[in-house]
């Protein structure tokens, strides 16, 4: 949510601004800008709509801020846009202020004017009115003062060639590479520009001056830190189409690249964990909730053991009682969701052992986990997430074999077959031809159900997720054996119900439950890799999966709905990449 990058170079830093804001933007797409500092002082150019929107001649400075906004706190629009600039001062802003009207009031009292509606902006008032001549000082003492999370980023016109940030919760990495320094959001935006990274620490400030990076505490107190060379794989997948066109294509790849890194991963550092846990957690949020709830089902079958699987932001609001002994999985494409890295600070903080499965060996999440289970999906820059999930899958079930070996010394028959995803992965393409039909047939469906039972359940509501996150169709999930509940009601002529049916002894009444749809006029769709389960089925369409051992089946009977979603959007005419109201990365609560 809103992506934020500062830059220094001597040739001036306008172009790597702009690449790198590009980069950024599937952060959010409501609005950009820039600020770039030169002789003639700060000069500032923001506008509603996406990067493109700041199109102009080049502003001249080597030091400048950037920003791509998520709104928050007021609607999109030129004036609420970033930088924000107040006397001497521009600042880029990442997070949520709390005590902002507060803040606002006091400020206002003094004689500050606004010009926008955002939290953001009392910020840099606030700067600009603690401002004794020390520029680092100002923006320490006014982080002070404020509540919430941020990152942000701050020119001021006194101090060319110096840019200072603060973080805390939100996130935020210093970077150096082809003779610029770098401070952004995320290290994917920095893939091509910069070749060194650090991350920073919560609480911690991050300076540009002198021609160097570096961090330090509140006081100016510098930090040693180390610069790590920026990841492979950070770079976002090239071709044609969509970035979630090109994120479906790279799924075999994705999960080949997965499987070599869990082939060289030593679980022993965690084994004790995984041996003696007395509760065994799983938080997550959206699709990586749907990754957890999969693991949830693979390790409570094949360890024996419970696993508590919650969104984390319910595992917030209910803080269980956490404490040593426990074990807490916490599951993020990007590792810097805020919803889960706070429950993952609560399972800390509680004694438990946090385990992390993230796409971003550089974030937060990762940072604070005891343990980490990294993808290899590479960078992810549609905002509906493809590829992360089939790899978190992958990763996921290596966890629920190792839960198995090290609590009962046996690994389930289907771990040798990991590998296997990967061919099926490639296979599951070629019933895109059929998809793209179906995705035509039901165009004209202004909502859906998906249905399965097991482990297809599961699968059916990351179905829905997508559907309605990028081709807005109301689209829901159902347990097969519960449509008869109450869902069946909403089933009418030509409504639309897709059924999964991958685990051969559930699905007899899988079937039975399409049956139940077909006999009330809808239009009922089956999924399944068993011959016979499609043939002997009485629907309307039939798609046939790969076939990979059972357990395995979820990671490869996503892609066709992964496919008829983007499908779907696309014939709708809406852009798969940046679905409207949402951004890649939840960094606010
Ligand atoms: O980066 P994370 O995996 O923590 O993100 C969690 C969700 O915000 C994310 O999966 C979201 O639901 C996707 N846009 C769904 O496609």
């Amino acid at each position: 949510m809103c992506g934020i990058i500062g830059c220094f170079s001597r040739e001036g830093c306008y172009e790597k601004l702009m690449e790198g804001l590009a980069r950024l933007e599937y952060r959010g797409y409501d609005s950009a800008g820039v600020a770039l500092l030169s002789e003639g002082g700060i000069a500032v150019r923001k506008r509603r709509g996406g990067v493109n929107a700041l199109a102009g001649p080049p502003l001249a400075g080597q030091t400048g801020i950037g920003h791509t906004r998520w709104a928050t706190h007021g609607r999109p629009s030129d004036a609420n846009a970033h930088p924000h600039a107040a006397g001497k001062f521009a600042l880029v802003h990442n997070g949520i202020v709390e005590n902002h009207a507060a803040l606002r009031r006091e400020l206002e009292g003094q004689g500050a004017v606004f010009a926008s509606e955002t939290d953001s902006e009392v910020v840099v008032q606030l700067i600009a009115r603690l401002y004794r001549g020390d520029f680092f000082a100002a923006v320490s003492a006014a982080c002070a003062r404020l509540q919430g999370s941020f990152a942000l980023a701050v020119l001021c016109a006194d101090r060319p060639g110096e840019i200072v940030c603060a973080r805390r919760k939100s996130p935020l990495v210093a970077a150096a590479g082809g003779g610029a320094l770098f401070v952004c959001s995320d290290v994917p935006a920095l893939a091509g520009l910069a070749e060194y990274v650090c991350p920073a620490a919560d609480g911690e400030f991050v300076r540009i001056a002198g021609g160097r990076v570096f961090f330090c505490d509140g006081e100016g107190k510098e930090i040693a830190k180390v610069f790590s060379r920026l990841p492979e794989g950070s770079r976002a997948e090239t071709g044609g189409g969509t970035f979630m066109e090109r994120e479906i294509a790279a799924v075999p790849r994705a999960l080949a690249d997965t499987l070599a890194g869990l082939r060289g991963l030593d679980f022993a550092p965690c084994a004790r964990a995984l041996r003696a846990a007395k509760r065994v957690f799983a938080v997550a949020c959206g699709t990586a909730y749907h990754a957890a709830l999969a693991f949830k089902d693979a390790a409570e079958r094949e360890a024996d053991v419970t696993v508590l699987c919650h969104t984390s932001s319910a595992f917030r609001d209910r803080a269980p009682r956490i404490g040593q002994g426990d074990l807490v999985v916490a599951v993020s494409q990007s590792g810097e969701t805020a919803d889960t890295l706070e429950a993952a600070r609560l399972a800390k903080s509680g004694g438990a052992y946090l385990l992390s499965v993230t796409n971003a060996p550089h974030s937060s999440l990762a940072a604070l986990a005891d343990f980490g289970i990294a993808m290899r999906a590479g960078a992810e820059v549609a905002v509906a997430a493809t590829k992360s999930y089939n790899c978190q899958l992958l990763c996921l079930y290596a966890l629920a074999a190792q839960l198995a070996f090290f609590r009962h010394a046996r690994f389930p028959a289907w771990y040798r077959s990991l590998g296997a995803l990967v061919p099926a992965a490639r296979e599951a393409f070629s019933a895109f031809p059929a998809v793209q039909a179906l995705a035509a047939r039901l165009a004209g469906a202004k909502g859906m159900y998906f249905i399965g039972r097991g482990q297809d359940a599961v699968t059916a509501a990351e179905g829905a997720l997508k559907v309605r996150e990028i081709a807005y169709r109301f689209a829901e999930s159902c347990p097969a054996g519960e449509l008869k509940h109450g869902t069946l009601a909403l089933v009418e002529e030509g409504f639309p119900v897709l059924a999964l049916a991958t685990e051969r002894a559930l699905a007899q009444k899988c079937e039975n439950a399409l049956a139940e749809v077909k006999a009330r006029g809808g239009y009922a769709v089956l999924f399944s890799q068993y011959e016979e389960v499609l043939s002997a089925s009485c629907a309307d369409a039939a798609i046939r999966l790969p076939a990979v051992p059972e357990p395995l089946m979820p990671a490869v009977a996503v892609i066709p709905l992964q496919e008829l979603a983007c499908s779907l959007c696309l014939l709708s005419g809406y852009d798969p990449d940046r679905p409207r109201n949402l951004a890649k990365s939840v960094t606010v609560e």
